[in-house]
């Protein structure tokens, strides 16, 4: 199964009467079980595609689909059922409730999917080794254990995808290290396929494919490893 298929995509912005092209004419095919990292300079199109490539926001024209569905034909519902249960997101900045406790952020992203189930909170704890702070709000956490715990809430819906969108861009390298070494074992171990943003082009040892973006167009496509 094609994770994401991208077939000429192009995504324009328009505001205050300029207008701008941030992706042209991308053709992009995600397979399942890849880590797919994306690099290029500031303003290359990255988060644009990140955004268009999970249905995160429309495209101007082309056609997106996820899991072999074309999301056009597919209703708001549809797709909001898709990002709540099949495709996890992380951001650079964790995005934590700040009135919740660690267990009840990741806890609240299960009941937002109809899914309470405390098991998988637990084991999506576990596996970002955040189970022994769960009762820690997050301002009683370092940048680097607020991004696992925002790891744990993305994951805890089993999604076979997770968009990264510079995850470690906040954090110092020993902590960027660790979140990259999560998404290692996630993909390895459960197959889930990782797309991540970076700037670090140290990270992509790390990486089964790079992608480098230059001016909204994919100047570099590379498989790594098999
Ligand atoms: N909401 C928006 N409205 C207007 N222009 C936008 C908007 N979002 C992005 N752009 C423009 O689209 C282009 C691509 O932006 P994008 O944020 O995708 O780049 P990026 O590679 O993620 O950059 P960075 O590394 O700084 O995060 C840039 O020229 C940007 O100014
Ligand atoms: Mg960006």
């Amino acid at each position: 199964m094609n994770i994401v298929e991208l077939q000429n995509i192009s995504k324009f912005y328009f505001s205050n009467s300029i207008v701008t092209q941030a992706i042209k004419n991308v053709n992009l095919l995600i397979d399942n079980g890849e880590f797919i990292i994306i690099t290029g300079a500031s303003g290359s199109g990255k988060t644009t595609l990140l955004y268009v490539a999970s249905g995160l926001e429309k495209t101007t024209s082309g056609i997106v689909k996820l899991f072999d569905e074309p999301i056009l034909g597919m209703s708001e519902r549809t797709t909001a059922e898709l990002r709540k249960s099949k495709i996890g997101f992380v951001f650079q900045f964790y995005n934590l409730l700040p009135n919740l406790t660690v267990y009840e952020n990741v806890l609240l992203a299960a009941v937002i999917a109809g899914n309470k189930n405390e098991d998988k909170v637990k084991t999506a704890l576990e596996i970002v080794s955040m189970w022994e702070s769960k009762h820690k709000y997050p301002n009683e956490l370092s940048g680097g254990m607020q991004q696992r715990v925002a790891i744990a809430r993305a994951i805890v819906n089993n999604p076979l995808i997770i968009f990264a969108d510079e995850p470690t861009g906040n954090l110092d390298s020993v902590n960027a290290v660790q979140i990259l070494e999560i998404f290692k074992k996630l993909n390895k171990e459960f197959s889930t396929t990782i797309v991540l943003v970076t700037h670090n082009s140290d990270f992509l040892s790390y990486a089964s494919r790079s992608v480098i973006l230059k001016d909204g167009v994919i100047v570099h496509d590379e498989k790594i490893r098999i």
